[in-house]
């Protein structure tokens, strides 16, 4: 088989590094890739964005699997315009893909069809969120920009002030675009954050392991927001008991909530959860692979992945058990200093062979590209994750930690916390 990926940064990295070990696949194209995926596939400089001109090169091409990483093109549609062309491509339609590209549609899936979740009220007028904040609001709130908005939308507001404030900034001055036309305004709630990820193919759902992301820039859950500074997998604190919950009032439930509004889903369905002191509630759905999370998730899957996607595809997920390995893995994002607010680029990377040459240590670039003079350079806020295993999470995390000494780069930045989680769930 020959398989297109759509994407550039470390969850399409490791998507291909999986991809590449498929008995099936002959060859690898990604577009638009990065300097570490160029070494699995053949990268395309086509944006993610550019439908047609991914439609062409998989015709030209004659690419058997398309498999789509990034949320914006799903969001976008461009799983209906490779269909319309008869081309086969993983991951969930547009009219599928809006359980993660609106907010609001997602709260109202999950009211209707009872699968808990924080009580929420939905505003396309900033003087009725406004109103609703004065008089019926407790605090903290969270304020939610409906769309898309780099994992950014989100607002935790402690008072009043600041809660409008909030809605100045998303829905008045538009910080977010057109994300910000419907806001969502939502209970705090407060608990440990797990990712579940999953595969779907419409009616059957396979979750695969747990992990946990750190969304900060600094030490302590201090600092911005960003796209996600480093997970574990498995989470010690996803019980059985939790698990046991999830299944029997929020998996199937959602996927079996989207069938019947005529929105089956095909693909991955990223859960989002909090283990609140009333149970597990949704947060949010995305619907792909988190990044960083498919870089712990993906290396301990035992599956061949293009198998159990062209089982989404095909209705046939039924038909596959998922297998992940009985071990951990962590993985550390390094960064570039002052992301995710202003940061330089184009620094050469030493020491990256180092940690590839050895088992079980793995370095999936983010935002990396070659000069030049062909060296392997800084090109993003995040430049690379990390990953190593080991046989718990403790060994995981110091073969990860050890790893990050090895490669360097000029303005390299990383939290030195992430896995602190692992200790406090050791001495509960
Ligand atoms: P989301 O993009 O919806 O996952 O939100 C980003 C982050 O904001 C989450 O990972 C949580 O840390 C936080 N968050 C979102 N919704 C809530 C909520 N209802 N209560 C407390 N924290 C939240
Ligand atoms: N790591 C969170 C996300 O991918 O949205």
């Amino acid at each position: 088989m020959k398989v297109l990926i759509v994407g550039s940064g470390g969850r399409e990295h490791a998507i291909a590094w999986k991809v590449a070990q498929s008995e099936k696949v002959s060859k690898i194209y990604c577009a638009p890739g990065n300097a570490g995926i160029a070494a699995l596939a053949e990268c395309v400089p086509i944006g993610a964005m550019e439908f047609d001109k991914l439609v062409a090169f998989a015709k030209e091409k004659k690419i058997d699997l398309t498999i789509i990483g990034m949320d914006d093109p799903l969001v976008g549609g461009i799983v209906d315009v490779f269909e319309a062309e008869g081309l086969r491509v993983f991951g969930p339609r547009k009219n599928a893909a809006i359980l993660e590209g609106s907010k609001s549609f997602s709260k109202d899936l999950m009211k209707k069809y009872n699968i808990p979740t924080a009580s929420y009220e939905v505003f396309t007028d900033a003087d009725a969120a406004v109103a609703y904040l004065k008089e019926k609001a407790d605090f903290p709130i969270v304020l939610k920009a409906d769309g898309l908005a780099l994992g950014k939308g989100v607002l935790i507001c402690n008072t009043l002030e600041e809660a409008i404030d909030g809605v100045r900034t998303i829905m008045t001055d538009k910080k977010f675009g057109t994300a910000g036309n419907t806001m969502v305004i939502e209970e705090f709630m407060t608990g440990r954050e797990v990712s579940v990820l999953s595969f779907v193919d419409g009616d059957t759902i396979r979750i695969m392991t747990s992990a946990q992301d750190h969304k900060r820039a600094k030490d302590g859950d201090q600092g911005l927001n960003t796209g996600g500074m480093g997970t574990f997998s498995p989470s010690p604190f996803y019980t059985e008991e939790v698990d046991e919950f999830c299944r029997k009032y929020i998996y199937q439930a959602t996927v079996d909530a989207m069938k019947a509004e005529g929105r089956p889903f095909k693909g991955i369905i990223f859960f989002g959860l909090m283990l609140t002191p009333k149970g597990p509630r949704v947060l949010e759905y995305n619907a792909r692979f988190g990044d960083p999370e498919a870089q712990v998730v993906i290396p301990r899957m035992k599956n061949d992945i293009v198998e159990v996607m062209e089982a989404c595809i095909d209705g046939t997920l039924s038909e596959i058990e998922l297998q992940f390995e009985d071990n951990a893995a962590v993985c550390v994002v390094l960064a570039s200093d002052g992301y995710p607010v202003s940061y330089e680029k184009g620094f050469p990377i030493t020491g990256l062979d180092s940690v590839e040459k050895v088992d079980g240590y793995y370095v999936f670039h983010a935002g990396t590209k070659f000069n030049d003079q062909g060296q392997i350079v800084t090109n993003g806020g995040r430049v690379l994750g990390v990953v190593a295993k080991g046989c718990d999470l403790k060994q995981a995390r110091l073969n990860a930690y050890s790893a990050t000494t090895w490669i360097e780069f000029k303005n390299k930045y990383m939290r030195n916390d992430i896995g602190k989680a692992i200790d406090e769930a050791e001495s509960n």
